[in-house]
C-alpha cells in the first residue's frame, strides 16, 4: 500500500514536472537590513520535483532568501511565490504543504526529540511516523535527551526530521548537513534523493560543492545579495573547460619523465599536492591513453581522473571572485528567464 501510495506520489511530481509546473519562483526580489543589501534583485524559478541548490560564499543572501520563501521574513520589493502562493499573506495555506529546515536554531530546548516530533507531525494531515522517524534520521539513543543537550549534528538530524514529517510538497534545508557526521551526511543525501524519486521539490543552501554536484539537479551561484551563474552542475562545469587534466596516483612520480612520455615539455606536469598531479595539455584520447600506459608499464594504479572540465568548487571560486570584481553576471542559463 505505502509502494503503491509512494509511486503515486512520485507519478503526481513527474506529471506536474512534464507540464512545466514551477514550484518555486523569485522574481526582482530585494532585501535589506539598514544599509546592508542583502537580496538585490534576485531571479530564479524552481520546477516542481526539481533538486535546486542555492550556492554563495558567507553572507550572499542565501539565508534571506529562504527565509522570504519560508514566510518569515518580508521582501522589500519582488516577489516569492512557493507552489503559487505568497509566503506571508497566504503563509496558511502555504505552511502545511512545505518543510523547513532552520540554519540554526527553531527547535524548543526543553522538549525530547520524540516529543518534537509528534508536536510538527500534529500540524499535518497526513504526517509521518515520529517514531519511525526517529530511526530514519538515527536518533534513537538519544530518545531521553532534550534537545538543548544534543550535539550539533543530532540537532540538525532532528531539525531534518522536523522537516521531512509532514510528507511535504517543497522542503527547505538550509546547509542540512553542515555539522553532521558522515554517516548523517549519507543519510541525509539518500533522504533528499528519495524526496526526489517522489516527485518533491527540494531548496536548499551548502557550501560543500560535492553535495551540490551530487544532489542538485541545477544551482544558482548568488553572491552579495545578485544571481551569479544558474544552471546544472554538468552545464556550469562544462562551460569553463580547461585544457588539463588532473590525476590522482601515488605521491613522488617523476613528472618530468612522465612529461617526456607523453610528448610535453618539462614543467608541464605537476604535482599539486601530494599524490595529485596537473597535465597542462588538453585530455585527448591518445594522451589520456599514453598516461594510461605509463602508469600500467610501472604498476601504478590511477585513483582518479578528471579531464576537459573543472570541479564545481574550482567553478565556484572563479565565479565569486569575478562577480566581486565586475558585479557581472555569467551562466549557461539566461538568468532573467
Ligand atoms: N537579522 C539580520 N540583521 C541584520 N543583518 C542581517 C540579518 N540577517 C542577515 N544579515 C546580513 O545580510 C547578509 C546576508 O546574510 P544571509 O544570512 O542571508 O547570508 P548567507 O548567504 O545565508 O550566509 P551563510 O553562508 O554565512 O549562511 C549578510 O551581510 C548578513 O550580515
Ligand atoms: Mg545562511
Amino acid at each position: 500500500m505505502a509502494r503503491r501510495a509512494g509511486g503515486l506520489r512520485r507519478l503526481a511530481g513527474l506529471l506536474s514536472a512534464l507540464a512545466g509546473a514551477c514550484a518555486i519562483s523569485v522574481a526582482g526580489l530585494r532585501k535589506s537590513y539598514g544599509s546592508t543589501v542583502a537580496v538585490d534583485a534576485l531571479d530564479f524559478e524552481v520546477g516542481a520535483g526539481e533538486v535546486f541548490g542555492l550556492l554563495g560564499p558567507n553572507g550572499a543572501g542565501k539565508t534571506t532568501t529562504v527565509e522570504i520563501l519560508e514566510g518569515y521574513r518580508r521582501p522589500d520589493a519582488g516577489s516569492a511565490r512557493v507552489l503559487g502562493l505568497d509566503p506571508v499573506r497566504e503563509g496558511k495555506r502555504l505552511r502545511p504543504q512545505i518543510g523547513v529546515m532552520l540554519q540554526a536554531g527553531g527547535l524548543y530546548p526543553g522538549l525530547r526529540p520524540l516529543e518534537l516530533l509528534r508536536l510538527f507531525a500534529s500540524y499535518y494531515d497526513d504526517a509521518d511516523s515520529p517514531d519511525a522517524m526517529l530511526d530514519t534520521v538515527g536518533l534513537r539513543d538519544t530518545i531521553a535527551t532534550p534537545v538543548r543537550r544534543l550535539s550539533g549534528g543530532q540537532a540538525q538530524r532532528l531539525s531534518l526530521a522536523c522537516a521531512l514529517i509532514g510528507r511535504p510538497r517543497v522542503v527547505f534545508l538550509d546547509e542540512p548537513t553542515a555539522g553532521m557526521d558522515p554517516h548523517a551526511r549519507a543519510t541525509t543525501w539518500e533522504l533528499v534523493r528519495s524526496l526526489r524519486d517522489r516527485g518533491v521539490t527540494v531548496l536548499l543552501t551548502t557550501h560543500a560543492m560535492d553535495e551540490a554536484e551530487t544532489l542538485c539537479d541545477r544551482v544558482a551561484i548568488i553572491n552579495a545579495g545578485r544571481l551569479a551563474a544558474l544552471g546544472s552542475p554538468q552545464d556550469l562545469t562544462r562551460s569553463a573547460a580547461v585544457d588539463e587534466i588532473v590525476f590522482v596516483t601515488d605521491p613522488g612520480l617523476d613528472v618530468d619523465i612522465l612529461a617526456k612520455a607523453l610528448g610535453l615539455e618539462e614543467g608541464m606536469i605537476t604535482e599539486t599536492k601530494s599524490g595529485e598531479y596537473v597535465v597542462r595539455a588538453a585530455g585527448t584520447p591518445a594522451r589520456i591513453a599514453d598516461l594510461a600506459c605509463f602508469l600500467r608499464d610501472r604498476d601504478i594504479t590511477m585513483a582518479a581522473m578528471q579531464s576537459g572540465r573543472r570541479s564545481l568548487e574550482s567553478v565556484f571560486l572563479q565565479i565569486t571572485a569575478e562577480s566581486n570584481a565586475t558585479g557581472a553576471t555569467s551562466g549557461t542559463e539566461p538568468v532573467s528567464g
